[in-house]
């Protein structure tokens, strides 16, 4: 595991790795969103894009699943590793999600939220 090397960084073969490890939790995350087949989510902050493809087998071929992330060579890497006729992946950023309010039955974000700056994850209400 390339975790030896970690300095910090978060790059694709590590998230590569840590998927393998936390697949029993990401697995749970699935059932908890309540994927079915011919359902339409997306994975926001999608990095490597291994769970986006897991899902996309769980959502079969009337189903779809968008990974978006906001760094080019996360969906670069994604896009060379991962096909299937219903996935895609996008560069986009979560403050300005390109979708119509209500275009996906879920939507996850796994350990996105701890590398958003804090002034984005703060709601209007909680900035006094
Ligand atoms: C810790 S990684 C997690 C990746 C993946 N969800 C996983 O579980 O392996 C966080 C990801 O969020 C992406 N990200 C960071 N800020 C973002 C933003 N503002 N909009 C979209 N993606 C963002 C990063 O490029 C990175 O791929």
């Amino acid at each position: 595991m390339s975790i030896k090397n970690f300095k910090g960084n978060v790059d694709a073969s590590y998230l590569k790795e840590m998927a393998k490890l936390l697949e029993d939790i990401k697995d749970t995350s699935y059932q908890m969103m309540n994927l079915t087949p011919g359902t339409t989510t997306l994975d926001i902050g999608c990095g490597p894009g291994v769970d986006a493809y897991e899902m996309a087998k769980i959502v079969g071929k009337e189903g779809k699943v968008i990974g978006l992330d906001n760094d080019p060579e996360m969906i670069k890497d994604a896009q060379e590793n991962f096909i299937a006729a219903n996935l895609e992946f996008t560069i986009g950023d979560v403050k300005n999600l390109p979708f119509n309010d209500g275009y996906f039955d879920s939507v996850r974000a796994d350990k996105l939220f701890q590398v958003l700056p804090p002034d984005l994850i703060l709601t209007r209400s909680s900035k006094k």
